[in-house]
């Protein structure tokens, strides 16, 4: 059944005000999993990538990659990828329509077959999304580029067969563009040098990934990446990075619950902005070992948050940090910079009693006693995620629908939620029975 109609029927029903307990095991990160799976393109021979989430997103990566042509099988969290024989096929516009960032196939495609064709992704929920940095970048090392038809149609330009490296400087360190034009670079002729590139840990994951390939990429991580084209890649066994959006969310929880809960397994640095601000919000937040964080709750105080690049704080935590900024005494601002319409969770919020007063892109946020229970919609990813968690916190009963939503990008939340004490469950409005259907990709 479509997702559309599955969206219509699952809600997710939360009695709040129970503490939570214990530990919860952190999934593979969407965003890595998503970029590695397109870099995988790259590689004429098997990739085995572990520690997948199960996700609607990485479902409908996998149909992009099988539409392709590309020899693909799931077990568990392990993904085998084997992009050898793929053709001049291309992805369909329903696709990449729905999964933004299934048009990152784009760069490896035309590094390794020297033309493709890509349907334009199109807005979504959170803003336009242009994709000029990731063309004028492929154009930068040499690939005509035109839009005809809903489609970007690349090819290497003359009588080459590769893409020639390049200095590309970018206006904006887009974390898609410098993952476009990294995988890109990976199998061009000579060195391209990414300025202004995003730093984020997902683009470190997809550089280490390509290198275990046989790649030659420094400085990933930094502001200047540095990509020696080779050849050719070889076959590799890559496990993705913890989540940090999903463990980012697990803190709010822990915090907006006023209990404590431990994380396993996460990198404590790539939630370092996220840490300093839900300490300056009171929670403590306490690294045990390598692998794992626990939050250790506390009275909620008012912050300010501007969302910003990696290592700023993240645009994909600006939701659930507004949930808990609600009950934190005082006035908090939240500037959102990254993306120009992210903040349609405030009206849903507001639905459960929240003081939040928006200009633009600023949110203003009053904090008050408690919210209440209510119907509210999801209207996108994170504020999906938002709303769950200020249902964890509020009085009596909140019914989230728009779950379409949440299923793309959190690996069985509600499930871990209850493993940790909470009362949440997702019902089947037509039969009024439980389920534990997420909503598909197909
Ligand atoms: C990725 C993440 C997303 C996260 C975002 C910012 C994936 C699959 N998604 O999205 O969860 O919220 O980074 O951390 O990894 N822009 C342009 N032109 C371009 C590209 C981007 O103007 O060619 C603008 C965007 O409209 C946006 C800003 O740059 O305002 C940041 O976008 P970008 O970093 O590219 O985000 P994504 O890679 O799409």
């Amino acid at each position: 059944m479509a997702a559309h109609c599955e969206e219509q029927q699952t809600i997710l029903e939360i009695w709040g005000q129970t503490p939570l307990k214990g530990e919860v095991i952190i999934s593979g990160a969407k965003n890595s999993a998503l970029a590695l799976m397109a870099g995988s393109l790259l590689c004429p021979e098997d990739c085995r990538l572990r520690n997948l989430p199960s996700l609607v997103d990485i479902n409908r990566m996998t149909q992009v990659l099988g539409a392709l042509g590309v020899k693909i099988e799931r077990n568990g969290d392990i993904l085998d990828i084997n992009a050898q024989n793929i053709g001049k096929s291309q992805p369909s516009y329903e696709l990449v329509s729905q999964l933004r960032a299934s048009f990152f196939v784009i760069g490896p495609l035309l590094a390794r077959l020297g033309e493709t064709r890509v349907p334009l992704p199109g807005g979504c929920a959170i803003g336009a999304r242009p994709v000029d940095l990731h063309v004028r970048g492929l154009q930068a090392m040499g690939a005509d580029v035109r839009i005809e038809h809903g489609e970007v149609h690349a090819c290497v330009k003359g009588n080459r067969k590769r893409l020639q490296g390049a200095k590309i400087y970018l206006d904006y360190p887009s974390v898609g563009a410098t993952e476009t034009i990294m995988m890109a670079a990976t199998l061009a002729e000579g060195e391209t040098i990414i300025e202004n590139a995003a730093q984020e840990p997902e683009i470190i994951d997809l550089a280490d990934f390509c290198c275990s390939m046989g790649a030659k990429i420094q400085g990933a991580g930094t502001n200047t990446i540095t990509i020696s084209g080779v050849e050719r890649l070889h076959t590799t066994d890559y496990s993705v990075i913890p989540d940090r959006i999903e463990a980012g969310t697990f803190l709010v929880a822990g915090a907006i619950t006023q209990s404590e809960i431990s994380l396993f397994p996460v990198v404590p640095e790539h939630l370092a902005s996220a840490i300093a601000k839900l300490q300056a919000i009171g929670p403590k937040v306490v690294i045990d070992g390598p692998n794992r964080l626990r939050v250790i709750p506390a009275p909620l105080g008012g912050t300010d948050i501007e969302t910003l690049p990696f290592p700023g704080f993240p645009t994909d935590m600006q939701a659930q940090f507004m949930a808990l900024l609600t009950l934190s005494e005082g006035n908090s601002v939240i500037s959102e910079t990254v993306f120009e319409n992210r903040l349609r969770h405030v009206a849903e919020l507001q639905r459960m009693g929240a003081d939040i007063r928006v200009k633009g892109n600023i949110a203003l946020v009053r904090g008050v006693p408690f919210l209440s229970g209510a119907p509210v919609m999801a209207t996108d990813l994170r504020a999906s995620a938002a709303l769950v968690l200020a249902g964890l916190a509020a009085q009596g009963k909140t019914i989230v629908q728009g779950l379409h939503h949440l299923d793309r990008g959190y690996d069985n939340l509600e499930e871990k939620l209850r493993k940790l004490g909470a009362n949440i469950r997702r019902v089947n409005v037509l039969s009024g029975e439980e389920t534990k259907e997420y909503i598909s990709a197909s």
